[in-house]
Parts: structure tokens; C-alpha cells; sequence
């Protein structure tokens, strides 16, 4: 995966920044809470861990902070990398307490529309358990196709056996063009 410099991105509600290491507490908050992890590849952080985490994230220009405009308050983040022939990937984790509010619609939107207009994107995927349908109804409220669904093909947590927990995935993908004509683009 190819890394990317993005600038500030500002929205009616949010700031879309780089994380920085005094970013500790308020990512601590939600991946330390079961119901935030549950489909992601990871279990839930202690506090030294999301430290680190917050360290690593400032250096990394894969993941980026979401943060509410008028508080400055961290309330998720964001996942962007870049793949093959123009192919950009999404990803997203909010704190649960900041869920049902549109923020993460407004900040993948946001992202989607610089990686279309300014970054040279040809097309930007996602991927998510079909469990998950805060995720799959985030995509399909930002214009994407469910491309495909693959059985069993992945597992990021074992039974307390040891054994795989496997899992289906959903596959979404968008172009430019369609997210152009699906009138959720701030440019033409
Ligand atoms: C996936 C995730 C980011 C979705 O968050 P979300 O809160 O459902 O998404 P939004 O912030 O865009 O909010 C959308 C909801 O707010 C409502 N809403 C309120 N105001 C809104 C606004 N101004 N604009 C858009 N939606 C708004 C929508 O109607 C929608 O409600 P619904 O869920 O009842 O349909 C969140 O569930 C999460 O962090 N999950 C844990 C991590 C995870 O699983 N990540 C994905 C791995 S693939």
C-alpha cells in the first residue's frame, strides 16, 4: 500500500486531521469498548497499548482523526490507503457514544470527494462483515455497490478453543464517474 499526505480536511461539523501522540485518552475511550472492536482485526486496547497506538498513528499516514469542530474532541477515525490501478481503500471506527449522528457519513464523504478531485482515485472499496450493519448501511448511504460477498474467507479472532472464528465479507466498491452522477460529489 502506497502512503499519502493529506492536508486538514474541514467539514460543517469536523476536522479530519493527522493523529497526534497526545491523542491517547480520547482513542483509548473507544477501542478499549468490546462493542467498537467486535469486527475489527484487533481486540479491545488496554491503555499502555492505545499509547502506543496513538504514537504509531501519528507517524502512520494511513489512519486519520476525526474531531468534532467546535470541541476539538477525538471522536474516531478514518483508514485510507492506496492499492493498484488507482484503487483506494476505505475504513472507519467511531466511539460508539458519537454513533447515530451522521458523523461518519460526512467524513468518509469528505474523503471520497478529495480522493476523487485531488488525489487521482479511479475507484475506492470497502470491506465489512455482512454482521456489521452500521458499516455495510455507511456505504450504501454513501452511494457504494455491494460488489460481491465471500464466505469464510477471513477470521481475526479464535473461539476460547483456539479455533478460527470465520467470517463472511461484503466487498464495495464505488468509480468516480458513478460517484460523480450519485450527486454526493462537491465537484463536477
Ligand atoms: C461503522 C460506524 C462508523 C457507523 O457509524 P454510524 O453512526 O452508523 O454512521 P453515521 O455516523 O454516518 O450515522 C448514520 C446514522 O445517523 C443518522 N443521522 C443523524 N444525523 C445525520 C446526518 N446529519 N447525516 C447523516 N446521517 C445522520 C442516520 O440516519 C443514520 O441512522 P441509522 O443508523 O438509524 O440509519 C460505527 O458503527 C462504528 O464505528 N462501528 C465500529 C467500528 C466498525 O465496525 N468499523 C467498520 C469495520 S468494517
Amino acid at each position: 500500500m502506497e502512503e499519502t499526505k493529506l492536508n486538514n480536511i474541514v467539514t460543517d461539523r469536523l476536522i479530519i486531521r493527522k493523529f497526534k501522540n497526545t491523542d491517547l485518552q480520547d482513542l483509548y475511550e473507544y477501542l478499549s469498548n468490546e462493542t467498537v472492536v467486535k469486527y475489527e482485526p484487533y481486540n479491545v486496547y488496554s491503555e499502555t497499548e492505545a499509547k502506543k497506538e496513538a504514537i504509531d498513528r501519528a507517524e502512520s499516514e494511513f489512519f486519520y482523526a476525526v474531531c468534532l469542530k467546535e470541541m476539538g474532541k477525538l471522536i474516531g477515525n478514518l483508514y485510507f490507503a492506496k492499492g493498484d490501478f488507482d484503487t483506494w481503500e476505505i475504513g472507519y471506527v467511531f466511539n460508539e457514544k458519537y454513533w447515530g449522528k451522521g458523523y461518519a457519513t460526512e467524513s468518509v464523504q469528505a474523503l471520497m470527494n478529495i480522493a476523487f478531485s485531488q488525489l487521482g482515485a479511479r475507484r475506492i472499496v470497502a470491506m465489512c462483515n455482512p454482521l456489521n450493519e452500521h458499516s455495510w448501511k455507511l456505504l450504501e448511504r454513501l452511494g457504494m455497490r455491494r460488489e460481491g460477498t465471500l464466505l469464510k474467507n477471513i477470521y481475526f479472532k479464535k473461539d476460547i478453543n483456539g479455533k478460527p472464528l470465520w467470517a463472511d465479507t461484503y466487498e464495495y466498491g464505488i468509480l468516480k464517474s458513478e460517484w460523480i452522477t450519485g450527486n454526493k460529489s462537491s465537484f463536477r
